[in-house]
């Protein structure tokens, strides 16, 4: 570990210089070696980063990944960089449009999503272009009116196919569109997942990271590869992976994004003077109070739901603070949850290395201190939870964890994660969503300070 601490200015430098040295032209690697492709929520936080040094590029960043979009408004989570070959699962395994005519031939994409970030990314670009002014501002605004179509088209895929009965709570397919792949979350899901005749396979994750215990084992990565095969199957159909995949789960985060995102973008409609504004505030709401009514008692923690069982999946993730980021608690819950993500059970867990959240409680049996997201804590992560906090206006635990992920990264290895307790860096360094994050920590005027 680099026992340097940088300052402010050398860390923005950095972080700048690693976004640039990610970049494959008009879209940015989410890693140099691990991810050399476009991640859909990693390519939004990419482009807030990218806004700090030249809005221009952010805009590019989000009409590359645009580009992959499919027929029916999904955002496929991962856009593949055709002169690129080092990544498994890549294109061929995806197969996509061999299967479905909703998918493009170009670019290739994956065929499940992530969490819906890109209105909260482009309203943060705006606000950021609004300050700088002149060229920048005119750049965003003239851009804005497309990106509105595409993000609308979006929300509407997610609010009506991954919540057909209008609950309030998005349905996903594969862990990995949590983007939370080897949570603690989902392990009772995956333990119902039988992996049939699996297609030959060689992983690439753990030639690029060498130490297995920070990568998913070789058990889920079966189910993992399983559920596509499955996906595929199905033709994508999202009516028939609801009949037939055996992985299907609410996703408590991944709501609590889609309905703060859809009080962005119906902001945004309003600025354009669009008519969908309203639709838009009523997704918010609904998401809203889905996720609200999903607060456990007992652990005062939102959980997410096995659709195939029916039951809770219990675990003490980070995902459980969830309505944290979009609100609708009683005044009195809300400060109760905001007390307990400051508690000893979470960031103030006083062998932490510093006061910022990691992804699975250190009080928990599920917690592994190097398991990418059952234990690390994750500097993309914590900035976001600032930013959605500071957005509602709850600053003080918004400045809290903002200077907290400040001194985490204050190393200066863009690091995917870090070990939460002695503060080793780990995974991919020079992460691009962690260069990002830290420009927009570094540099936004919206913090309160
Ligand atoms: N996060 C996955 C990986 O580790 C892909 O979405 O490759």
């Amino acid at each position: 570990m680099t026992s340097n601490v940088l300052r402010p200015r050398e860390l923005a430098c950095r972080a700048a210089y690693v976004l640039r040295g990610n970049s494959a032209g008009t879209m940015t690697r989410a890693a140099p070696d691990l991810y050399p492709h476009q991640w859909s929520w990693d390519a939004a936080f990419v482009a807030v980063g990218l806004a700090h040094v030249d809005v221009r590029r952010a805009c590019l960043e989000l009409d590359t990944l645009f580009a992959g979009q499919w027929r029916t408004g999904m955002l496929p989570h991962i856009v593949f960089d055709p002169a690129e070959e080092g990544y498994f699962p890549g294109p061929d395994r995806w197969a996509c449009a061999d299967h479905t005519e909703d998918a493009p031939r170009a670019p290739r994409t994956s065929g499940i999503c992530q969490p819906p970030v890109h209105a909260l990314a482009v309203e943060r670009i705006a606000q950021v272009a609004g300050q700088r002014g002149g060229g920048a501002q005119a750049q965003v605004a003239g851009w804005l009116p497309s990106a509105y179509t595409r993000m609308l088209a979006w929300h509407r895929y997610l609010a009506s196919h991954r919540d057909p009965t209008g609950v309030g709570l998005l349905t996903i397919y594969h862990g990995w569109e949590s983007g939370m792949d080897n949570s603690p979350r989902w392990d009772a899901a995956y333990a119902g997942v039988e992996v049939g005749d699996l297609p030959p396979y060689r992983r690439r994750d753990t030639t690029v990271v060498a130490d297995l215990s920070q990568r998913p084992t070789q058990q889920e990565y079966d189910r993992y590869l399983w559920i596509v095969e499955e996906l595929k199957r199905a033709n994508f159909d999202d009516g028939r992976i609801q009949e037939t995949a055996s992985f299907l789960t609410t996703d408590v985060f991944m709501s609590a994004v889609f309905a703060t995102a859809n009080d962005a973008l119906a902001g945004l409609a309003r600025r354009l003077g669009k008519s969908e504004a309203d639709e838009l505030a009523e997704y918010a709401e609904r998401f809203r109070r889905g996720v609200v009514a999903t607060v456990d008692p007992v652990s005062g923690l939102a959980l997410d739901t096995d659709l195939r069982s029916g039951l809770p999946l219990v675990a003490e993730t980070l995902a459980g603070f969830a309505p944290l980021i979009c609100g609708g608690l009683s005044e009195a819950a809300e400060q109760q949850m905001t007390r307990l993500l400051e508690s000893a059970r979470w960031t103030g867990h006083p062998s932490l290395r510093h006061p910022v959240l990691p992804t699975t409680s250190p009080a928990s049996a599920d917690f592994r201190a190097r398991a990418y997201w059952r234990g690390p804590s994750w500097p993309v992560i914590n900035w976001f939870f600032a930013l959605a906090l500071s957005r509602r206006g709850c600053t003080d635990c918004a400045d809290r964890l903002r200077g907290a992920t400040l001194a985490q990264l204050g190393d200066g290895s863009l690091a995917e994660y870090y070990e939460p307790i002695s503060g080793e860096a780990l995974g991919s360094l020079d992460q691009s969503w962690s260069a990002a994050a830290a420009l927009d920590l570094l540099l936004a005027r919206d913090w309160s300070d």
